[in-house]
C-alpha cells in the first residue's frame, strides 16, 4: 500500500448490511467511504445505455472502449460517472440488479475497476465494500472484514428496502464465477450481522481495527 493511507476492507453478499457499516465507520473515521458495488452497477447501467448484451463479453469489453467511466469523491462518498453522467438511483433499478452479476464476471471489467479502486488510496484512507476487496484490491490490508447474515435475514432486508431483487440468486452468480468470486479472504474477520443492530456491528468492526493496530 502507498504511503501511510490506509484501506478498510468491508466484504460479503448482499444485504449482509456491509454498506451501512461501511458508511457508518468511514463516517466515524473520517474516512472515504468507497462503494465499488456502484462502479459494476454503472458498469451493467451502460450496458442498457448502449443497447449491449450484458451476456456478451467482447461486446461489454468493446464497450468499455467507447465509453469513459469516472470514478471521484463527494462529501467522502464516492462517486461514479458514465460519459460524464450521473446515474443516481438508476443504479439501483432491476433491469441494473439482473444484469450486474454477467458484466462483474467479465475479468476486463473487474481489473478496469480494481485499478479505479486502487487509486483511490491516492486521495486519502478509505472504508471500500465489495466483494473482493481484502481478497484482490487490497490483500495485503490487515483491516478486513466479511460481513454476512443469514438468508432469511437478507431477504427480509431488501424486501424493506422495497427493492426488486433475489439477493442470494446474485450472490450464487458472484460466488461461482471465475474470475474473483465472493470469498472470505484470508485474515478477514467474520462478522454474522442477523441477529445484531447496526451499532452492535459498527463497534465489532471497530474492535477489530483496534485489535489490529488501526490508527485512532
Ligand atoms: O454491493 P452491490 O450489491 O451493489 O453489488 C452489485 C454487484 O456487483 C454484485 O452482485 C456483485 C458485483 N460486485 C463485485 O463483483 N465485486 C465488488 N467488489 C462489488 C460488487
Amino acid at each position: 500500500m502507498s504511503n501511510s493511507h490506509i484501506a478498510v476492507a468491508i466484504d460479503g453478499p448482499a444485504a449482509s448490511g456491509k454498506s451501512t457499516v461501511a458508511k457508518t465507520l468511514a463516517k466515524r473515521l473520517g474516512l472515504i467511504m468507497v462503494n465499488t458495488g456502484a462502479m459494476y452497477r454503472a458498469v451493467a447501467w451502460a450496458t442498457i445505455q448502449h443497447g449491449v448484451d450484458p451476456s456478451d463479453s467482447a461486446a461489454v469489453v468493446a464497450m468499455l472502449d467507447e465509453v469513459e467511466f469516472s470514478c471521484g469523491v463527494s462529501n467522502n462518498l464516492s462517486t461514479v460517472l458514465v460519459d460524464g453522467v450521473d446515474p443516481g438511483d438508476a443504479l439501483r433499478q432491476d433491469a441494473v440488479n439482473s444484469r450486474v452479476s454477467k458484466v462483474a464476471a467479465i475479468p476486463e471489467v473487474r481489473s478496469l475497476l480494481v485499478e479505479m479502486q486502487r487509486d483511490y488510496l491516492k486521495l486519502g484512507s478509505v472504508v471500500m465494500e465489495g466483494r473482493d476487496i481484502g481478497s484482490v484490491v487490497f490483500p495485503n490490508t490487515p483491516f478486513k472484514m466479511y460481513i454476512d447474515a443469514s438468508e432469511e435475514v437478507r431477504r427480509k432486508r431488501r424486501a424493506a428496502e422495497g427493492i426488486i431483487d433475489d439477493p442470494t440468486a446474485r450472490d450464487k452468480e458472484d460466488s461461482k464465477r471465475k474470475s474473483s468470486p465472493l470469498v472470505v479472504a484470508e485474515g478477514a474477520v467474520k462478522i454474522d450481522s442477523s441477529e445484531l443492530g447496526i451499532e452492535e456491528v459498527v463497534d465489532a468492526a471497530l474492535e477489530v481495527l483496534r485489535e489490529r493496530g488501526a490508527p485512532a
